[in-house]
């Protein structure tokens, strides 16, 4: 039932700019769809300022449908407990009210437990007429003359607005695969979220994807440089910005991903935009556990890393052409390189100091008292390769002693067979910092054959790449050449 919100509630909610664009006024009423839980949407776009979106959800009941426009009427939050705990797109009982009043609206609707439908037309905000019509169930929404009464914001849209409009519909296709989306004569079925990427995106991109309680991740680090990138934030199926994981997945070099973050909605504040695609997640621990799954902390030797990237082939010698103090570039046959100096430094440092802890050359300090510790007879075997001293106390281990490059904590990151932070810590203190240029060349290409040796080329001990490379033909097209 549509209702109006007590001003306690009006009061807290962050409304505003929402009929702000064509665009922004499409969210919205794909929206109120998705709301009335339609299995359809079918949208006809004839240009930026007259659509339409018709849906066959559960209707608007005929009594209720001058509320729709009005302000703060709304049918999906009650109490400002309901705003706690959102689980609908909608819930400002703001949007027809906004663009009613800049457009000629028409809503056609059947709600599912009447019989004859209804619709209401509205002109600049005033309700022009009401009355009884046939209808299917669901809801057709008509913006007609949108800004008509606005001609400055109107001014302010060129042709590229129905590109921003086409990209509103396939966010919410790629967040709702379960509903059919047809746009004028395009139709993406309802299916499984895979089948709906390949609907959307085509076949060429090969997503991995990685789940947890609390997101599912599809991604790639494939960079096509001719192809816009794909990066998809959802929160419990609402497309949002969420800068801190942007600014995570741009540092792990993901170029391409779909993040879907699901958790309860007690959990995530939504109000804090009017256009609704901010949200402030209360447990701020989700990025640190994204960056996780992606890349767990490495283990030496030999470490595992998610990525599609193939490892270079140190079969071809890579050609230095020389460093700006920041980045060493290079080149093979196939690829130019761009190597981040610092890292290379730091990754040799840290196999280094590791080859010196396994050859028990780091002298030991003496743990006062010792640390009593549970370790398996592989965990023991691994303590014993890192020069660790320890002796059996009943079921126990009692360490000893340990190489005075590592601290306490990295016995558990032994024993779990990740980075050891110490020995991390210590490997990028004495790396050279970004901006040293070598004076001499061969000061370069020395340091360079030391990161050949080591037996992990790709990152750095807390999983930054350390080099990106980008194929030749792909500079050769850019340049014209075939
Ligand atoms: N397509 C639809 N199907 C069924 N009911 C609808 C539909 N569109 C709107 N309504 C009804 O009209 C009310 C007002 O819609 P409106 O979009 O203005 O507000 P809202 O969705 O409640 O909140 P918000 O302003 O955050 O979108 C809704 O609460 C809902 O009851
Ligand atoms: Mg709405």
């Amino acid at each position: 039932m549509i209702k109006r919100l007590s001003s306690e509630v009006i009061s807290k909610i962050a409304s505003g700019q929402i009929a702000s664009s064509p665009s922004n006024v499409l969210k919205e009423l794909i929206e109120n769809a998705l709301d009335a839980k339609a299995r359809e949407i079918s949208i006809k776009i004839k240009d930026p300022f007259n659509f339409k979106v018709i849906d066959n959800g559960s209707g608007i009941p005929y009594k209720e449908l001058p509320l729709t426009v009005e302000r703060f009427t709304t049918s999906k939050i009650e109490s400002l407990d309901d705003l706690l705990k959102i689980n609908s797109y909608g819930f400002r009982g703001e949007a027809l009210h906004a663009i009613s009043q800049v457009s000629h609206l028409t809503i056609k609707s059947r709600f599912y437990r009447e019989s004859t439908g209804g619709k209401l037309e509205v002109k600049a905000g005033k309700v022009l007429s009401t009355c009884p019509i046939p209808f299917s169930q669901g809801t057709s929404v008509s913006v007609n003359f949108l800004y008509f009464n606005v001609p400055v914001r109107k001014k302010s849209f060129n042709s590229r607005e129905k590109q921003n409009m086409i990209k509103v519909i396939k966010t919410f296709a790629l967040c709702r695969p379960d509903v059919t989306f047809k746009v004028n004569d395009t139709g993406y079925f309802a299916t499984s979220l895979e089948e709906r990427i390949k609907q959307l995106f085509g076949k060429e991109i090969n997503f991995k994807k990685l789940s947890s309680d609390r997101f599912t991740i599809l991604y790639s680090s494939e960079s096509e440089e001719e192809r816009k990138t794909i990066s998809h934030i959802f929160v419990n199926r609402r497309p949002v910005f969420l800068p801190e994981i942007e600014k995570l997945l741009d540092e792990l070099r993901i170029k391409n991903y779909i993040l879907f973050i699901d958790v309860d909605p007690q959990e995530v504040d939504v109000n804090v935009t009017p256009t609704k695609d901010r949200v402030i997640l209360k447990d701020n621990s989700i990025a640190e556990e994204i960056r996780k799954f992606l890349y767990p902390k490495t283990t030496l030797p030999a470490i595992s890393v998610l990525r599609e990237r193939k490892e270079i082939n140190y079969e071809t010698s890579i050609e230095l052409l020389g460093t700006d103090g920041t980045v060493i570039i290079g080149y093979d046959r196939e690829y130019y390189y761009f190597f981040d100096q610092h890292l290379i430094h730091e990754r040799i440092n840290y196999e280094e100091l590791t080859n010196r802890l396994f050859s028990k050359e780091i002298p030991l300090q003496k743990l006062i008292p010792p640390l009593e510790i549970k370790a398996s007879s592989e965990a023991k075997e691994k303590l014993r390769k890192f020069g660790i001293e320890f002796e059996q106390s009943g079921e126990n281990l009692l360490v000893r002693a340990i190489p005075e490059i590592l601290s306490i904590e990295d016995i558990k990151s032994i024993i779990d067979g990740v980075a050891l932070e110490s020995v991390a810590a210590v490997a990028c203190r004495k790396a050279i910092k970004a901006g040293y240029r070598p004076v001499d060349f061969n000061d370069l290409k020395e340091l360079f054959e030391r990161y050949l040796k080591c037996q992990e080329r790709e990152t750095c001990p807390h999983g930054r790449p350390i080099y990106y490379r980008i194929k030749k033909t792909r500079i050769m097209r850019k340049l014209g050449r075939s």
